[in-house]
């Protein structure tokens, strides 16, 4: 997969977007749906910090909110040379509603790594735990 992939590319076009005025830590993210369809989302923070959204969580309730329900892939992009894997909360919930997706990292100009959700949230919690 090449650095200028569309869904790097939006996800990159999302970052643009980012209200991180406290961390000054710019991340954006994409879905890609089953039907070819991208959505797109930013991290949002506020005055309470506490109360920050992941990327990755906009996007997912962008699409959630839209009556999507079937992610293929997700991109996320920060300008670091190391790659910025989703958090631990939004592992969880990407696990919830998208189940083993592909996750793209990557930086302004290159892919930083590829995996699977599976092996980034080895024995998660879910709702097989629950029957
Ligand atoms: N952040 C994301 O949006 N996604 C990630 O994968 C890692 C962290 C945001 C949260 C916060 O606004 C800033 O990056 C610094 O943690």
């Amino acid at each position: 997969m090449s650095g200028s992939d569309a869904l790097v590319e939006a996800a990159r076009r999302a970052r643009e977007h980012a209200r991180a005025g406290y961390s000054g830590f710019k991340v954006g993210a994409a879905f890609e749906l089953a039907d070819g369809a991208i959505v797109g989302g930013c991290n949002i923070e506020n005055a309470t910090y506490g109360l920050t959204v992941c990327a990755e969580r906009v996007a997912l309730w962008k699409a959630l909110s839209e009556g999507q329900s079937t992610f293929v892939r997700v991109a996320v992009v920060a300008d670091t040379d190391a790659p910025t894997p989703p958090c631990g909360a939004c592992r969880q919930l990407l696990w919830e509603f998208c189940g083993d997706i592909e996750v793209i990292l990557a930086n302004m100009s290159r892919v930083t790594g590829v995996h699977r959700l599976g092996d980034l949230l080895p024995l998660p919690f879910d709702d097989r735990l629950l029957r």
